[in-house]
């Protein structure tokens, strides 16, 4: 599959995860382009979460093949994906309360950044484009809970990857802590070509910022487009939409 000339980053072909008797992911196929923010939402329950931990490597699909930056990553560790560019957060958090953010961020560089003081640049370059240089010498837990959002986003971001993928990262973040993270993401694309998986419930976010989307349903895929061709889907609306977890 091509998109006008593009060769997809990511690509997941029949990919499928089984609980015993439940098929929570099933024959799955999308692609991630680069320098896209792509979309991927549905309701509770859709197999969001255990596409989002296939792809990264953190479960191993009963089927299917997962293809990242043109390798095969079909049942590679968690820790080779991530050195090869692709970047998680966790949706609880990813951050260490205890320590200062620029300690947080510096976590970020280990694996791809060689030299104390290189890595202190790029910490202090990271937290300047997510507007966390005030926040430098604060303990992380001590702050707003937008902030800390922010923070686990910088500690992914540091490592510079091609495909930040992030699970929820607007829930419980009030009206401006939304437009402040959706800013974020904007930049982390535009000014580095780096593509992301955003995994979302604020519905209005995802239709706001995505470029693409992909909507799951029952662990399949009901649906890909751009948001006005996800808005206007008659199943999606159906399926979806139509219900009070449109928020
Ligand atoms: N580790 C697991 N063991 C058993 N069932 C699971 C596990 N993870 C997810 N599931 C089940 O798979 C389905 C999809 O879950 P999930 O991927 O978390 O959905 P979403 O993130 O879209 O809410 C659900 O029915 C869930 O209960
Ligand atoms: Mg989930």
């Amino acid at each position: 599959m091509q998109h006008e000339g593009k060769e997809a980053l990511l690509r997941t072909e029949g990919l499928t995860r089984r609980f015993g008797g439940l098929v929570a992911v099933s024959d799955v196929d999308f692609d991630i382009l680069p320098g896209e923010i792509l979309g991927l939402i549905g309701p509770n329950g859709a197999g969001k979460s255990t596409t989002f931990n296939l792809i990264s490597g953190f479960y191993k699909p009963s089927a299917g093949k997962l293809t990242v930056f043109g390798e095969n990553c079909t049942g590679k560790s968690p820790l080779t994906i991530s050195r090869m560019g692709l970047v998680r957060t966790f949706q609880h958090g990813s951050l260490m309360p205890s320590m200062s953010v620029r300690d947080n961020i510096l976590l970020g560089t280990i694996h791809g950044v060689r030299g104390a003081g290189k890595r202190r640049e790029r910490a202090a370059e990271t937290a300047e484009m997510l507007g966390l240089t005030p926040y430098l010498s604060e303990e992380a837990g001590t702050l707003p809970h937008g902030i800390q959002r922010l923070v686990s986003i910088g500690i992914a971001f540091a490592a510079r990857p091609r495909l930040l993928c992030l699970d929820e990262p607007l829930t419980g973040l009030n009206q401006t802590e939304v437009a402040n993270t959706l800013a974020v993401l904007e930049k982390i694309r535009d000014e580095h070509g780096c593509s992301v998986l955003l995994v979302e419930h604020n519905m209005k976010a995802v239709m706001k910022v995505c470029d693409r989307i992909v909507v799951l349903h029952h662990g399949q895929v009901l649906a890909s487009g751009t948001p006005a061709e996800i808005r206007a889907d008659k199943s999606v609306i159906e399926a979806y939409l139509g219900h009070r977890h449109a928020n």
